[in-house]
């Protein structure tokens, strides 16, 4: 991106869905990757963000998307992990993302984590394409690599294409029955009132070249203004992940929504103890078409422009938080941006009790997404916090005064090994660990139950 005041700002676009439904593969068939094969399990950990050029995007679609016809950069593409909540892609005020791609198994259909994509995605108005992956699974089906949809629908036997139309039909049923009327893409005229669903493969590429017109034409028609924004003012982004990198102390992975970020420029970080006021030491940007997440190889540079995925080499970030956000101070008063910071982590704060368990998470959105998992079952918190399983966590939960209650509840995180130390010898301190939300709460449960007979 350019930092020229009337350049466009890059489309965010956020891939969300049910886990195994194929994110990471549609993402690396568009850049050109292999992401999802080294993947532990093919299971994604950590939200990732990948920048494609407006260059690529239109090789991908063919005749489908022309170049002079958008004067978007290119499109930002967010990954995230389908076994945890999205909470975590917030930006002030809202949604991360502008628009989402929400990917669902033909086959499999609607899983529990399509229908939480869904609600998020209506709570906080974004627009989004539904894209029909794994159709190359259809019976029988005859596979045209990296074709438009039209092209090889027509190829197939009657038998493949009535078998597709039935869980295409199905899809947009379950979205009518969400509150949404669907409908396949090409029958959709105005896509902010209609969901266009688009029938691909991210293994054979076939109807990928769909996806990306709608995409690029949804961002283009009715997002021109939101991306008009002034990608030379001082930054603001999203935390999405704390990591050591040899040479360079702690960093933090950003997603770059607004203005830009300049080597030396004094920054505001949400941490766990508050805001963590520091110097940018380096920025360093991953390549075109390569995952922050995965990426090896970063390019120093002297200036980002919104939006981009960005590590950022600074000191004193080792209390950062993921899914914290993250300000450029420049030309306002350092005071000022910290109030700014403060009131947006305010903003996710969990409430606490006297009385309660311990909550650990890795990331604000995660915490927040426990939190409210933990209303609903009417359990209360005594202590919420982002971060590994600390010797002082079992300290505090230990002094629950109910024995139901002396209990550390762990999302995606560590045990360090003092604090396994620690619960040996403490003794009456249960830690209940899991990555998936609604399972860790229901351990706990069944704990509580258990105890009661
Ligand atoms: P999480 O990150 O764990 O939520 O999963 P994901 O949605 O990123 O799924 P991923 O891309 O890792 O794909 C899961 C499995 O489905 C992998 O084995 C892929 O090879 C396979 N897969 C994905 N897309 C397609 C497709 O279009 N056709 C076929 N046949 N297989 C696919
Ligand atoms: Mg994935």
């Amino acid at each position: 991106p350019t930092t020229e005041s009337n350049a466009l700002r890059t489309p965010i676009v956020a891939v969300l869905g049910h886990v195994d439904h194929g994110k990471t593969t549609l993402l690396d068939k568009i850049r050109g990757s292999a992401v999802s094969e080294g993947e532990a399990g093919a299971i994604t950990q950590h939200i990732g963000a990948t920048a494609v050029p407006l260059e690529t995007v239109s090789q991908m679609a063919g005749s489908l998307v022309k170049p002079e016809d958008f004067d978007l950069p290119g499109l930002l593409f967010i990954d995230t992990p389908g076994h945890h909540s999205f909470s975590t892609l917030r930006s002030r005020g809202g949604a991360l993302a502008d628009i989402a791609i929400v990917v669902v198994d033909v086959n499999d259909g609607f899983q529990p984590q399509t229908i939480e994509a869904l609600d998020i995605l209506k709570r906080t108005g974004t627009p989004f394409v539904v894209a029909a992956n794994k159709i190359d699974t259809t019976p029988g089906w005859n596979p045209n690599e990296g074709s438009p949809i039209q092209g090889t629908y027509e190829d197939q036997s009657d038998n493949a294409r009535q078998r597709l139309d039935q869980n295409l039909y199905e899809i947009i049923g379950n979205l009518s029955d969400e509150g949404f009327s669907a409908d396949l893409y090409w029958r959709v005229q105005n896509f902010q009132k209609n969901v266009g669903v688009v029938p691909l493969s991210a293994m054979t590429g076939e109807g990928i070249p769909d996806l990306l017109a709608v995409l690029m034409g949804l961002s283009q028609r009715y997002m021109k203004e939101e991306m008009a924004v002034d990608v030379a003012g001082p930054g603001a982004g999203t935390v999405l992940e704390v990591k050591e990198e040899r040479g360079f102390g702690a960093t933090v992975d950003v997603v770059l929504y607004d203005g830009s970020v300049r080597e030396d420029d004094t920054i505001v970080v949400g941490g766990v103890n508050g805001p963590i006021v520091t110097e940018v030491r380096a920025l360093l940007q991953p390549r075109p078409n390569a995952e922050i997440r995965t990426e090896k190889r970063f390019d120093k540079v002297e200036e980002v422009a919104a939006a981009a995925g960005i590590k950022i080499a600074a000191p004193d970030l080792d209390d950062a938080m993921a899914g914290a956000p993250i300000r450029v101070v420049r030309d306002r008063s350092v005071e000022a941006v910290i109030e700014d910071v403060e009131s947006e982590l305010a903003e996710i704060e969990v409430d606490t009790e006297e009385e309660g368990v311990v909550v650990k998470a890795d990331t604000l959105g995660s915490l927040e997404a426990m939190a409210n998992a933990l209303r609903e079952a009417e359990v209360p918190i005594l202590r919420a916090e982002v971060g590994d399983v600390a010797p002082r966590d079992v300290a505090v939960a230990s002094t629950a005064r109910e024995d139901d209650h002396k209990v550390i509840l762990g999302f995606n995180v560590d045990v360090l090994s003092n604090a396994e130390d620690e619960l040996e010898k403490t003794g009456d301190v249960r830690l209940f660990e899991d990555d998936v939300i609604y399972q860790l709460v229901e351990e706990y449960e069944e704990f509580v139950a258990e105890r009661k007979r």
